[in-house]
């Protein structure tokens, strides 16, 4: 708990729940295109931006580097771009508040433009590794004029005034890693090229294409499981309408939820389905869930269904480290279904979750043990030895993390006794009116 106020929230077993809903834009399109719309010539309008705390701070960062962003209705926003290249030096220090996704993202855009900025976040966002990020944006000719110890915030960078392409290869399967080197590419003659020996979300891929940039992706490596991006330098972009789906890591918590209360059954609405991101659909569907695709559709390059989800038991599984990438911001969730599932499930490979909002390795099993589940750490796997039901009655540390929030509250739903999360104010960071809309499917939550 770090709030200036925390807000604890308990969740209690209440009857089935039941309703059709649609949650908040994603979070991970909802950046990129405020940013891609600020480097673009002419006006971006997009419809369905997720409109937490996370995605604010990236638009008044645009602000503050030269472009104009505008909320006109509900969802709906106009930003018109200054075009590549055309950033300017920030008054202010930028503010990413919580979030890694527009920390990053927004370094590696001001590394490829000759202009200097100051970035600092929460006591959360200070806590996260920097230093991945500018080693790459050093090699392309950004210069770290300072920098706070291990790499961290608050650091300040100048951009590149000839900014040099470069041939990287991520040293760990990370989308903020590879977007910010691509955003950075964008003001380098040539081709920057990203090789990824896991493929990871490539949100940032589409949408530049969208946006009129050439690149070409290619699947490497075994099992077609990396990818080669790469990046012609320099492109006029072109302001494109963008229409974010619903985030299917905020619709995994409803969702999870029905699985786990007797009698629930749910249609999330327009839930972005792309591959790279529906690790946990996979895993939960292996474990016995029925979710059911009915709708399916595509808009702007991303594929997007209606899933029909309903209540029923749950077996253990073996979750193998190569799904990681797919499903990284799911495991609290996943692990929540895990302790109510019968039989063991090993989560593997999951060193980066120590490095999120939170140590959410660390904190998800903690969340479990304080309510009487089974839970081991093994080196970097998680181990829930599931009983098909969850004692309930604790008190969660949710360590400025939303994810470990809304998973504890979804876990109270389910329990024999309420759970209660310590703090649930960074909820709206990436899912604002969580509370309202889980009440609304019969939730209680007081
Ligand atoms: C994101 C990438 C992931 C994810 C984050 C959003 C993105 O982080 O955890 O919530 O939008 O690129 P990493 O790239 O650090 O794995």
């Amino acid at each position: 708990m770090d709030s200036i106020n925390p807000t604890p929230l308990t969740a209690r077993r209440a009857g089935p729940l039941q309703g059709r809903v649609r949650v908040p834009g994603d979070k991970s399109i909802s950046h990129r295109a405020l940013i891609l719309g600020a480097l673009a010539v002419g006006e971006t309008a997009i419809t369905g931006l997720l409109e937490g705390e996370d995605v604010h701070r990236t638009a008044d960062a645009m602000r503050a580097l030269g472009s104009e962003v505008e909320r006109t209705a509900d969802g709906l926003w106009r930003v018109r771009g200054v075009g590549v290249g055309g950033f300017v030096s920030p008054k202010a220090t930028l503010d990413l508040g919580n979030s890694g996704t527009g920390c990053r993202l927004v370094i590696g855009a001001v590394a490829g433009n000759p202009v200097t900025a100051s970035f600092d976040g929460d006591a959360s966002l200070r806590k996260r590794p920097m230093g991945r990020v500018l080693e790459p944006l050093q090699r392309m000719g950004a210069k770290v004029i300072a920098v706070a110890e291990q790499g961290r915030l608050p650091l300040t960078i100048a951009g590149a005034r000839d900014p040099m392409p470069i041939d990287y290869e991520p040293p760990v399967p990370s989308a903020q890693l590879k977007s910010a080197v691509l955003l950075a590419g964008l003001g380098a003659p040539g081709e920057t090229t990203v090789l990824e020996a896991e493929a990871t979300r490539d949100h940032t891929e589409k949408m530049l294409k969208h946006f009129g940039a050439s690149i070409r992706v290619k699947p490497v490596g075994s099992h077609d499981r990396g990818r080669r991006i790469v990046l012609q330098g320099q492109p006029e972009l072109e302001a494109a309408p963008v229409t974010v789906p619903a985030d299917p890591s905020s619709a995994a918590f409803p969702l999870v939820a029905a699985l786990l209360v007797p009698g629930s059954e749910l249609v999330l609405e327009a839930v972005m389905t792309n591959p790279l991101r529906t690790g946990l659909y996979t895993t939960l569907r292996e474990m016995g869930a029925q979710i059911e695709t009915l709708e399916t559709r595509s808009d702007g390059g991303e594929e997007i269904a209606d899933l029909r989800v309903k209540a029923g038991p749950l077996k253990g599984v073996d979750v193998p480290a190569d799904r990681a990438p797919s499903m990284i911001d799911e495991y609290p969730i996943l692990a929540v279904a895990a302790a109510f599932a019968e039989g063991r499930t090993v989560m593997r490979g999951l060193s980066e979750l120590r490095v999120k909002e939170s140590d959410r390795l660390a904190a998800t099993a903690e969340m479990l043990r304080v309510n009487g589940v089974d839970v081991e750490i093994q080196g970097d796997d998680l181990i829930v030895n599931g009983k098909g039901r969850a004692q309930g009655g604790g008190i969660v540390a949710t360590h400025m993390d939303h994810r470990l929030a809304m998973s504890a509250l979804m876990m109270g739903l389910a329990s024999e006794q309420p759970v209660q999360a310590d703090d649930t104010a960074f909820i709206a960071t990436s899912f604002p009116d969580f509370t309202g809309l889980m009440r609304s499917l019969g939730a209680d939550l007081s």
